[in-house]
């Protein structure tokens, strides 16, 4: 079965909850559900915490996800929050390891691994993002990267929950600098990912799992990086930001 394809909105620190909302009313004027449908396309959108219980409300279609969750259920974890708050409003997608929480927030692969670990107990699909930054890149440790990103965050992944991990490749040098890797490079990588993922798991595993591509993806190269056979969507933020420009890069799918 031809893999689906998957356009998801990462919002990073934007978008108020007004904001949000006429962000989920210009989706449903636009009637771009309806045409990712056509396209047998999965939207996303991941707003801060704080929106989204109102985007869940008003989601008109649109899958919501959330940024990031907590590995621990419950307890002393200061401006943290949890899988099961999550649920309680409606969430059951998250991303893990985007580059802005390793860099910032000192993630690790191991702390990602817990916490995919905790999504996937609470039956969420799970995008974990990996990537090298530009230095790792330069001296061509690309893959050696990846490996340990793979590897380390889905240790002790049941292959039964693998149906619910998608994995996003995202080089950090690449992301909000309009400095996109070229599609071959994309390619090369996601190729890299699927091909571990037959090692880690078995081949069914590797053809099913999405694999996204991340940064600096605009209209006029989404399609580029889409067309490429183990690229299976895209994750974007600035150009996910607006109801025009996501719109453009649903038609140009
Ligand atoms: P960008 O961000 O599309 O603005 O480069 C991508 C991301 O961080 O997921």
């Amino acid at each position: 079965m031809p893999r689906k394809t998957l356009l998801m909105g990462n919002w990073k620190m934007n978008h108020t909850i007004k904001e949000t909302i006429e962000f989920l009313d210009g989706v449903k004027e636009n009637k771009l559900v309806d045409l990712a449908k056509k396209k047998n396309v999965i939207l996303s959108i991941a707003p801060s915490y704080l929106s989204l219980q109102a985007a869940v409300l008003h989601s008109n279609g649109v899958n919501i996800s959330s940024q990031d969750t907590h590995y621990a259920k419950s307890g002393a974890y200061t401006s943290n929050v949890s899988c099961s708050m999550l649920k309680e409003i409606g969430v059951s997608w998250s991303l893990v390891g985007h580059s802005e929480k390793r860099e910032y927030d000192f993630e690790s692969s191991f702390s990602c691994n817990l916490k995919i670990r905790e999504l996937l107990e609470n039956k969420f699909h799970v995008v974990y993002c990996v990537g090298e930054t530009l230095k790792q890149f330069n001296n061509q440790l690309t893959k050696d990267v990846i490996k340990e990103q793979i590897t380390t965050g889905l240790m002790n992944v049941d292959e039964k929950d693998m149906s619910n991990v998608i994995i996003a490749y995202e080089p950090v040098w690449s992301i909000g600098t309009g400095n996109n890797a070229s599609k071959e490079i994309a390619e090369d990588v996601c190729g890299y990912i699927r091909q571990l993922l037959s090692q880690l798991y078995n081949s069914k595993v590797a053809e099913e799992t999405l694999i996204l591509y991340g940064g600096s993806v605009k209209a006029n190269n989404i399609h580029d990086y889409l067309s490429q056979t183990d690229v299976d969507g895209a994750l974007v933020g600035g150009a996910s930001l607006k109801v025009d420009s996501f719109k453009e890069l649903l038609e140009n799918i």
